[in-house]
């Protein structure tokens, strides 16, 4: 790899050790891929996770006196603040924590806590190369705003924010970016959640880029949340483009530029109602968990509407922001949301078992597959509905 004058001071520490290892692992990812060069970013968004291995490698990064010369936004991990009662967090738990928060924040990392930053805090702009991690941010980043990312791990997006750079190669590069498989929706797509489920059918079947074609209206931006994040939840994708929609598909020859279709796929309506029949729970709930990724004002604002005109009679969870929960305070909306049982957990993953222990062996209800997905692997079982249906399921009781 080709590195600048500046970069290769970098390399040989005239930056301090922090800078000096992170340039390095950067260096040793692009030379694995084939890039020629090291190229400046313009944000980044870290995938925290205050698990062993982060908390292990920001404690590394800051000790050797890393600082962020592009400042990050981070993903949430556990509120210790909302989480404050020793039956929940253990000494260690609130240990853990806090060293994350401490080593992120001595590094000048903006603390958002939050797995939806391309909406406030870090909006990339068209053609922005950014270092992003969390597969449902890269995706919307790269399908929704025409922005350019890899798929960044929380190490190597930290690595291109304490540097400022990262290797190009990859979904930085045109080539890379433009679709391969035709996807015909003849799906009407009548909700957000009908993306989730366009999103899980086809992150199995697509095994390259999808171009989406013959969706016929523009989809809001939480379905094009439910539809990146779901193509990753049972696939593994980059990048998605709908025709007429997304910046870099106004038409199929800009969609596929110089790439041929490999394969077509069509979607229909029996194809995503015999999926929504696959996952439909038959047994009693004993709560809801929404907001992963976590929620928007709208999709907060739609779940208290339906709690308006039906009481919830199970305990509902809400993930999102500190940030947006400041909002939702100053309009005393949260005040009402917590009337009728229903809580906003600040800055939290549902990834993370220390805090989610007391729910082993229940049954919860979530519009969100990935919450599904995640909560399984420490054993709650979280079955799948679109949100409107998680409200009326709530308002029987947990009864169908
Ligand atoms: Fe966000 Fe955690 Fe889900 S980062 S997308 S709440 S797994």
């Amino acid at each position: 790899m080709e590195l600048t004058k500046y970069q290769s001071q970098m390399l040989n520490g005239d930056f301090g050790k922090g800078k000096a290892m992170a340039i390095k692992i950067l260096v040793a990812i692009g030379e694995s891929f084939g890039a020629n060069r090291l190229v400046p970013i313009k944000r980044a968004h870290i995938s925290l996770s205050a698990q062993g291995a982060d908390r292990w490698f920001s404690e590394k990064m800051n000790k050797a006196g890393a600082t962020f010369a592009v400042k990050p936004t981070v993903n949430p991990g556990y509120s210790l603040s909302y989480f404050n009662n020793k039956d929940i967090l253990t000494e260690d738990d609130i240990d853990n924590m806090q060293r994350v928060h401490n080593a992120y924040k001595n590094m000048g990392a903006i603390m958002t806590y939050s797995c939806t930053p391309y909406l406030f805090a870090n909006v990339p702009k068209y053609g922005d190369i950014v270092a992003f991690s969390e597969t449902s941010v890269t995706i919307y980043a790269n399908s929704v705003v025409g922005a350019r990312t890899n798929r960044e791990s929380s190490f190597s997006s930290m690595c291109s924010a304490i540097t400022g750079f990262t290797p190009e190669y990859g979904f930085l590069l045109d080539e890379n970016r433009y679709g391969d498989t035709l996807v015909r929706v003849e799906a009407d797509l009548e909700s957000d959640f009908d993306y989730s489920i366009l999103g899980l059918i086809c992150g199995e079947k697509v095994n390259g880029i999808p171009i989406f074609d013959g969706i016929k209206k523009n989809p809001s931006t939480e379905a094009h949340i439910n539809l990146g994040t779901n193509l990753n939840v049972t696939g593994s994708h980059t990048i998605y483009h709908i025709l007429g929609y997304t910046p870099e598909a106004k038409n199929l020859e800009m969609a596929m530029g110089n790439k041929k279709i490999k394969e077509e796929i069509v979607i229909t309506n029996e194809d995503i109602k015999d999926f929504k029949d696959k996952i439909k729970p038959k047994e009693k709930i004993d709560f809801i968990m929404f907001g992963c990724p976590h929620y928007t004002f709208e999709q907060i604002n739609n779940v208290l509407e339906m709690a308006r005109s039906k009481k919830p009679k199970v305990p509902i969870w809400i993930l999102t922001s500190q940030a947006l929960i400041k909002l939702l305070e100053d309009m005393d909306l949260r005040k009402e949301l917590e009337a009728y049982n229903i809580s906003l957990v600040p800055n939290t993953c549902i990834d993370e078992e220390r805090v989610w222990k007391d729910l082993k062996g229940k049954n919860g209800l979530s519009d969100s597959p990935k919450c599904s997905y995640y909560m399984s692997t420490f054993n709650v079982k979280i079955n799948v509905l679109d949100a409107k249906e998680c409200m009326e399921i709530a308002s029987e009781g947990g009864d169908f």
